[in-house]
């Protein structure tokens, strides 16, 4: 961890252990934070399925569909399409594959430009060798591409393109801001070309959790117009308590969301705030969420990589956020927001307080946002819940001008070499 850590973890942690399956998430039933400062982490224990929670996390997190082949199988077909794929298309739309996953004449193979990525099969290979992050394959004998499904690395992972571009070792946590999910799902022969239109437009690392649902059968629509937001890292969130842009729950909250009504898998969600219920059995999801938990409160904020920004520079810009340019006052230490602050609500600003959209959060269950906890910035740009400010120069431009702030060419570089280290 780069930051200390207190009592909030240990808060995430718990309420995701000692919850039942009908739990009401809306109602937040946390408890005080120091009762819950005496629990032991996630850490060590041995979760339900017998191996250690974090490695068993980890295992959920990279290949664990959730039973979701019930969409992206029978309902989008997309088997049918990626089948016809070239592994370079795939990779142009983010997709990444994992070096480790592959057996050493590939590797050298790779190394040697002897990989024909513009051939469809290579794709199919791929995915029989598991080594797609975040799709799994099931290939037949014949060497047909019988089903396909999503996990959580899909979105929130990358790779360190240590083979080629788009090949590498994984890197879990890591926001995906090259995968173009809209471009992926117009692909399934199952929409209309309105639809595509429409999904095609969204651009890479940008998703829409808000627009619809699915139920295992059904999609339920949720909202309209689609609303593509940055698909964030979920690294660096131990001690942070509640998650997403709009604080509507903590992890385990989310993950629920996300693993039965967007990734669709099978399994049970429910929350009254924002009027949704889906009820599957057998349910695949709820039983694996501490373990993920887990895995999730262990993956650490990157280091900016060597010589990525002004060390003296930088730390003129750390005084500058704490005292001129005012950022401290929301983004407080250790994680850098105001969130929690040993509160059992979420600490939430009003869109207007910070100049930002108003339309995403009122889709959320609190309609307000939830001051970013900042980390690994270097790493995903573009800032904000709606990737409007491209890189940190815009960031820092957005505040300056919000909060008259008044900050000098000079000022405004040195903040930023320091949010680059952040
Ligand atoms: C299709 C892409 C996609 C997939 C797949 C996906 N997520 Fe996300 N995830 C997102 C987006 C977009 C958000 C931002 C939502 C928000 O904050 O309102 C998000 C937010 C999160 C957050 C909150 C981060 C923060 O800063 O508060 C966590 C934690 C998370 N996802 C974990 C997971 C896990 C675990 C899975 C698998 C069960 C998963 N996600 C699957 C796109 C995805
Ligand atoms: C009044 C509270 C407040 C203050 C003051 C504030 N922020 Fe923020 N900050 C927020 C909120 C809320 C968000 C989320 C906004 C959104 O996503 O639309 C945010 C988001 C950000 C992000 C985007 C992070 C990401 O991963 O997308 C950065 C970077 C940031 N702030 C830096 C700063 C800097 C630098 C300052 C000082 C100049 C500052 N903030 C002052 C509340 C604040």
């Amino acid at each position: 961890m780069r930051h200390k850590v207190i009592v909030p973890a240990a808060l995430s942690a718990l309420l995701a252990f000692a919850v039942p399956a009908s739990f009401r998430w809306g109602g937040l039933e946390l408890g005080s934070a120091q009762a819950q400062s005496t629990q032991p982490e996630a850490g060590g224990k041995i979760s339900a399925r017998g191996k250690p929670m974090i490695e068993d996390g980890r295992y959920i997190f990279r290949y664990d569909t959730f039973g979701d082949e019930q969409l992206w199988t029978d309902v989008l077909r997309m088997h049918e399409v990626i089948a016809t794929v070239p592994p370079a298309t795939a990779l142009a739309v983010g997709l990444k594959v994992d070096a480790d996953a592959l057996p050493p004449t590939i590797v050298a193979a790779l190394q040697g430009g002897q990989v024909d990525l513009k051939n469809p099969a290579v794709t199919v290979e791929l995915l029989r060798l598991n080594a797609v992050v975040g799709v799994r394959g099931t290939v037949s004998n014949t060497g047909q591409l019988t089903s396909v499904g999503i996990t959580c690395a899909l979105c929130h992972s990358s790779v360190d393109d240590s083979l080629a571009p788009g090949i590498g070792k994984r890197l879990d946590g890591w926001a995906n801001t090259d995968l173009d999910v809209g471009a992926i799902v117009a692909l399934s022969p199952a929409l209309d070309v309105v639809t595509k239109a429409e999904f095609n437009a969204w651009g890479p690392g940008k998703y829409d959790p808000r627009h619809h649902a699915f139920d295992g059968t059904n999609f339920i629509a949720l909202n309209t117009p689609l609303l593509p937001i940055v698909i964030p890292p979920i690294y660096g969130l131990k001690g942070v308590g509640f998650e997403t842009f709009s604080g509507d729950g903590p992890i385990s909250y989310w993950n629920s969301y996300v693993g039965v009504g967007q990734m669709g898998g099978r399994g049970n969600f429910t929350d009254p705030r924002i009027g949704l219920t889906i009820t599957q059995t057998p349910d695949l999801v709820t039983s694996k969420l501490p373990a993920l938990l887990s895995y999730q409160l262990s993956l650490q904020t990157p280091e900016p990589p060597a010589g990525s920004f002004d060390r003296e520079a930088a730390k003129r810009g750390k005084r500058l956020f704490s005292g001129e340019a005012r950022c401290v006052g929301c983004h407080q230490l250790p994680n850098y927001t105001d969130v929690l602050g040993g509160r059992t609500v979420p600490f939430l600003h009003d869109p207007a307080e910070v100049g930002t959209d108003p339309a995403y959060a009122a889709r959320t269950a609190t309609g307000r946002y939830r001051t970013t906890p900042l980390r690994g910035l270097w790493q995903h740009p573009p800032y904000f819940h709606d990737g409007s400010a491209a890189d940190l120069l815009a960031v820092v431009d957005h505040y300056d001008d919000l909060f008259k702030l008044g900050l000098t060419a000079a000022q405004k570089s040195d903040l930023i070499e320091f949010l680059k280290t952040i």
